[in-house]
């Protein structure tokens, strides 16, 4: 089971994460900062590891491989491609014919299954579907040698950190799978008008989820109050998780929309 806790992150009951396996290089230990100015970026070390970005890259791609044959990603992509899902998405491409893809918050693809098999399932998206454009990632604890095999698969790496507070002027799907209730909320806050909402379409921990936890622990409303509001007018579709296998990755996930909101209905949230 998983649950919102109390700081809003994303929990799961099962092995401890965070703790360096056995062959696994450890990460330089970066902490989280307060998630509030823009900063340019680059990654703390300089390893350069020709050999290490080959076999992560392989091993991601062995993994695509193995996703793309699952049950659950058939589930996922009859869900994306179901008329009232579909809808939503035709409504965020608005008459643009492609919406970029921002990867916040995919974690160590080194270190870690669930951050490889989201990062799996966001490449497979994109060679699946013809109106998903370019895929941008940023993760403030990305190595250099993992941002070379997000680039050997396609990706940009971003070189600031937006603290997830991108303005969006064109049609976005932000994947921010399991990320912390604060860079969501950053997110909303930061387009926070019927005219940008309208335009993003977020793949995250779902904000119906973070509604109930609320009620039941009221914590969480203070660094998520752009949450808790949309939540109420979001067009939320919970990701249904067929297998184990996917259970670690994709737990209470959901699609959400917003551009069903009026300007006119958009609560006023002052921070
Ligand atoms: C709870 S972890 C989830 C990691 C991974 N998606 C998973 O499910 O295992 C949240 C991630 O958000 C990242 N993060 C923190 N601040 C961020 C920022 N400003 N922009 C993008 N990602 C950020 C953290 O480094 C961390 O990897």
């Amino acid at each position: 089971m998983a649950a919102p806790g109390s700081n809003g992150e994303w929990m799961v009951v099962g092995p401890r994460r965070g703790m360096p396996r056995r062959g696994i290089r450890e990460k330089p230990m970066v902490r989280a900062k307060a998630l509030e100015e823009r900063e340019s970026w680059t990654p703390i070390d300089s390893e350069n590891d020709p050999e290490g970005v080959l076999k992560l890259t392989c091993k991601v791609e062995l993994l695509m491989k193995k996703m793309e044959s699952s049950l659950f990603y058939h589930a996922l992509m009859k869900q994306i491609e179901d008329p009232e899902v579909f809808g939503c998405f035709i409504r965020v491409l608005g008459s643009s014919s492609q919406m970029q893809m921002v990867v916040y918050g995919i974690g160590s693809i080194e270190s870690y299954e669930p951050p490889r098999l989201q990062l799996s399932l966001a490449l497979l998206m994109k060679r699946k579907f013809s109106w998903i454009g370019d895929i941008e990632v940023f993760d403030p604890i990305l190595s250099k040698m993992e941002c070379e095999v997000l680039e050997s698969l396609g990706c940009r790496i971003l070189s600031i950190n937006e603290q997830g507070r991108r303005n969006v002027l064109k049609p976005t799907l932000f994947f921010m799978p399991h990320c912390e209730a604060d860079l969501y909320n950053n997110l909303l806050q930061a387009n926070w008008s019927a005219d940008s909402l309208k335009r993003i379409a977020l793949f995250g921990n779902s904000f119906h989820t973070y509604k109930l936890a609320s009620e039941l622990n009221g914590s969480i409303v203070q660094s998520a109050k752009h949450v808790l509001a949309a939540a109420e007018f979001a067009d939320e579709f919970k990701v249904e998780i067929v297998s184990d296998d996917f259970l670690r990755a994709f737990h209470d996930s959901s699609w959400h929309f917003f551009g069903s909101v009026l300007e006119s209905k958009l609560p006023s949230i002052f921070s």
